[in-house]
């Protein structure tokens, strides 16, 4: 059997009890075998200034890193303010860099945006379709998913409980599999 692709899977919260945590979290147990989710969240990545681009942190070097050993990238967030979150978009501008040689670029991209609203984080999932292409690979763009009314669908472990939230996820995942796969082909 070959080796699983490995997907860096970008938890766009730092928050302990997390939605988008529990997302990701159980994406990595609904992957098939061809995919090896590396569920990554941000803690400890210091703020993107550009006057330390000749001489980079650790942190940001070990994120790259992460990055480019990856056969893929996909992002869990949620929306804050209509838009993703700082320490999301503080993330990109560290990986998104030295200019022309972004850590992303030519990774197949995921994008999952939640909220426990009404609306399932789509303003933060769009965003995240403007920001990325001139930095990363192609986007999965069907099936778009954007789940909305996440607060009840976990146990008090954590564990994803509601059925609905779990197909979709299946679906989802098996795409971005095929995707993963037609990219390095
Ligand atoms: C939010 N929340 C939110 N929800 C939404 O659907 N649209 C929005 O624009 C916002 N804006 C927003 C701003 C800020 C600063 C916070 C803290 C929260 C609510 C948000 O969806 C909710 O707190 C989620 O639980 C956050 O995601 P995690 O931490 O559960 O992954």
């Amino acid at each position: 059997m070959a080796i699983p692709h490995p997907i860096v899977t970008i938890v766009g919260s730092l928050r302990k009890e997390s939605f988008s945590l529990k997302i990701a979290n159980a994406l990595a147990k609904l992957a098939p075998a061809s995919l090896k989710l590396d569920v990554t969240t941000l803690h400890g990545i210091s703020f993107f200034n550009q006057d330390f681009e000749a001489s980079p942190p650790a942190d940001w070097l070990a994120f790259r890193d992460k990055l480019q050993k990856s056969n893929g990238v996909l992002f869990v967030t949620p929306e804050y303010n209509r838009s993703i979150p700082g320490v999301l978009k503080n993330a990109i501008d560290v990986g998104s860099r030295p200019y022309g040689k972004s850590s992303f670029l030519g990774k197949p991209v995921g994008i999952i945006s939640n909220s426990p609203g009404p609306l399932g984080g789509v303003s933060a999932a769009k965003h995240l379709q403007n920001i990325l292409p001139g930095i990363a690979g192609p986007i999965l763009g069907q099936p778009e998913v954007y789940l909305n009314a996440v607060g009840d669908a976990f146990d008090d472990k954590g564990a994803l409980t509601k059925e609905a939230l779990q197909k979709v996820l299946q679906q989802y995942i098996e795409a971005y599999a095929a995707f993963v796969e037609r990219a390095h082909k």
